[in-house]
């Protein structure tokens, strides 16, 4: 069976788009197999080539069904569609068509308000802290946020993402040969407790071991023409 991840919400700029390249590039690296799907009309499709994932356009709503359908023949496959702000009826549309809804908000008052209001109106969504501060004392303040304006929803609230900046290279369209490692480590510890949430075994990273390694895109990616989910 295949899963679909929607990963949505009303605010724009939370990182809905670099968390769904980010899950699908540590979802391959973590040896499954997934489709990252475009659904926003502002933006155009990134090349597949070098990434450990396919991507597929679903910028009209005949698209993405087509797109959905495809996915969901594909055993075992993870399908992350990227959802877009400001699009409260194709993000119900989407949260209905998906297994598991993240909503990744950033430490702004702005955006936890959102995120409040999306976790009332989708029950079943996790909301996932998005470009979290790696600094002790801003992270300490953003986590004080966290418990006081979302205590409520403790247990909807999962691990943050850090800001890193080379998560910029995966939006690229065209990703580098080798990506650097710390991208890559922050790659697979979103991947990895998303596929423990979907009850999907995987093998266990030493991700402090890994972070010495450099060569993470070394290894044989597809084939550009592998690597285009067709949608006709
Ligand atoms: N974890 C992160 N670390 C550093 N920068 C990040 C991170 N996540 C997102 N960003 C940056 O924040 C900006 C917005 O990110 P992104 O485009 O992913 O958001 P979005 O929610 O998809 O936006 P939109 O609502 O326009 O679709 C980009 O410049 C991106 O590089
Ligand atoms: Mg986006």
């Amino acid at each position: 069976m295949a899963e679909i991840i929607c990963v949505i919400g009303n605010k724009g700029g939370t990182g809905k788009t670099t968390l769904s390249h980010m899950l699908c590039q540590g979802l391959g690296l973590l040896n499954q197999k997934s489709v990252c799907v475009l659904t926003d009309l502002g933006r155009e499709p990134l090349d597949p080539e070098g990434r450990r994932y396919l991507t597929a356009d679903a910028r009209s709503r005949d698209a993405l069904a087509k797109v959905v359908e495809k996915i969901r023949g594909l055993n075992k496959w993870i399908g992350v569609i990227d959802g877009g702000a400001n699009r409260s009826d194709m993000d119900r549309h989407l949260y209905s068509l998906a297994h598991l809804v993240l909503l990744p908000f950033r430490d702004s008052h702005e955006d936890i308000r959102t995120v409040q209001q999306d976790l009332e109106a989708f029950p079943r969504a996790l909301a996932l802290p998005m470009q979290w501060p790696t600094n002790p004392w801003a992270r300490e303040a953003a986590d004080r946020m966290i418990e006081n304006q979302l205590g409520a929803y403790r247990n909807r609230i999962l691990e943050p993402v850090f800001a890193i900046s080379s998560s910029k290279v995966l939006l690229q369209k065209r990703i580098p040969d080798s990506l650097p490692s710390p991208l890559a480590n922050a790659c697979r510890r979103v991947a990895s407790p998303v596929l423990d949430i979907l009850r999907i075994d995987h093998d266990d990273v030493d991700i402090e071991a890994e972070d010495s390694v450099d060569d993470d895109m070394h290894a044989p990616t597809r084939s550009a023409a592998e690597a285009t989910l067709s949608t006709h």
